[in-house]
């Protein structure tokens, strides 16, 4: 069978407990297939404008290396945040990166990332097809946010919210252990951006021995502080210990960010996205203040995204389902699109994939729909508590050296030895 060109793949934006399990699956499949080469941009699009990346025979060197990445968190490639320019506006990046596309006989390029990272696929795909360039684009998707169009959920969601879930019902039983005869609030402050997919797992919490979060704040409904503080004031009557979600992205009616109102942190990216932290520590404040009894805030930060050793199997397999898909669909002759999960059925849980024109999900953002919410936007409904459910299921035991997990770690003299059980 004559050769296949080769292939490029990318992981771009933030990271993901499984984002490793999809590149698996596309390195894993790409090979079946009979490509060539699989080449890794060391840093998404950014690094490989400077040239930088690795073959990835060099690095993965046996099933066992498979397993290692599935189970590995963060980018193994390494990720960024890089917006490409407008095709009319900057020529001479397209340019430059056709070129090293042509010098490495690239087939297919495929991006592992979320609505910002499908700009870049939109991007390619749009200038390949203008200048007759054959090169394929393919998008993966990924992100905790879980706020990518038409996608029934993405991978590394199911993870975070399995994390966030037992974290939170884990916070609870602390709180609840300290509670005679004093009170307290404990503020957890979850990722998501403007999407509360991941805020509202908090009430995964919720089961037969746990009564799960007191309130949970969603970044889809205005935050408004004064109601806050009579809905906490109203439960501190009934009960001395109190456990509060919100997300990291609540906002005020006037827009500002409630981070914003604290000692916060300036830093935007090239996205326009302001370094959303602090939230939960402002409100601990606002609370302690108003109210005179213990607060902490807790802010889950990158853990949420990087707790490989509580990542769910389903998310870590269909992960790897959307890698290999979008290998096939390159190889079919695709571009410009996206893989997407379709949800089959609930019970038993089943998911297939599909494929979407990728100018149908850059840069959009799916946000939690409001009759997923109560009437006072306080708290998430069953149907949203049905929805996350099935994606938290399962584990896959880390593979533990010395009582530590071990990870699959990028070497780019690649020289690395390969992994002994
Ligand atoms: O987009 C994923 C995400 O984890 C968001 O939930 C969060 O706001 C953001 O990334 C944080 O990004 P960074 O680690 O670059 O500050």
């Amino acid at each position: 069978m004559a050769k296949k060109r080769n292939i490029i793949v990318g992981q771009s934006g933030g990271p993901t407990a499984v984002i490793n399990s999809s590149l698996a699956g596309v390195y894993k499949n790409a090979i079946e297939r009979g490509f060539d080469k699989v080449y890794g941009m060391i840093h998404g699009i950014q690094g490989l404008l400077d040239e930088n990346y690795v073959d990835l025979s060099t690095q993965i060197h046996s099933e066992l290396d498979i397993e290692l990445l599935k189970r590995t968190p963060s980018a193994f490639l390494g990720s960024c945040r890089y917006k490409l320019p407008e095709i009319h506006e900057d020529k001479a990046v397209y340019e430059k990166i056709f070129e090293i596309l042509n010098k490495l006989d690239i087939d297919s390029f495929i991006y592992i990332g979320g609505n910002d990272s499908m700009d870049t696929i939109k991007k390619l795909s749009d200038y390949a097809i203008l200048t007759g360039q054959n090169q394929k684009f393919l998008g993966v998707p990924k992100t905790i946010d879980n706020d990518l169009a038409l996608t029934d959920h993405t991978p590394g969601f199911g993870s975070a919210a399995k994390y966030i879930g037992v974290s939170t019902k884990e916070i609870i039983r602390d709180s609840l252990g300290l509670s005679y005869k004093k009170s307290s609030i404990t503020i957890i402050e979850i990722m998501g951006r403007n999407a509360g997919w991941l805020t509202g797992a908090s009430a995964l919490a919720q089961s037969e021995e746990s009564e799960g979060p007191d309130l949970i704040y969603l970044p889809e409904i205005p935050f408004d502080i004064d109601k806050f503080l009579e809905n906490v004031k109203a439960l501190l009557a009934k009960k001395s210990t109190i456990v509060i979600a919100v997300s990291e992205g609540i906002k005020l009616a006037d827009g500002r960010y409630v981070c914003e109102l604290g000692s916060s942190v300036d830093y935007v990216d090239v996205f326009g996205h302001k370094q959303l932290t602090g939230t939960a520590n402002y409100l601990a404040s606002f609370l302690s203040e108003k109210i005179g009894c213990k607060t902490r805030g807790i802010e889950l930060s990158t853990l949420q995204r990087s707790a490989s050793h509580m990542a769910s199997r389903v998310d870590i397999d269909e992960a790897f389902m959307v890698g290999g898909a979008a290998v096939k669909a390159a190889d079919e002759g695709d571009t410009g699109k996206m893989v997407v999960i379709d949800r089959v059925s609930d019970d038993p849980y089943m998911s297939a994939t599909g494929i979407y024109d990728v100018h149908r999900i850059a840069n959009e953002e799916k946000l939690v729909p409001r009759n997923w919410m109560n009437k006072e936007g306080t708290y998430v409904t069953k149907d949203f508590i049905d929805y996350v459910k099935p994606l938290i299921q399962g584990d896959y035991s880390p593979i533990m050296v010395n009582g530590m997990p071990r990870h699959l770690v990028l070497n780019t003299k690649g020289t690395r030895k390969p992994a002994k059980k």
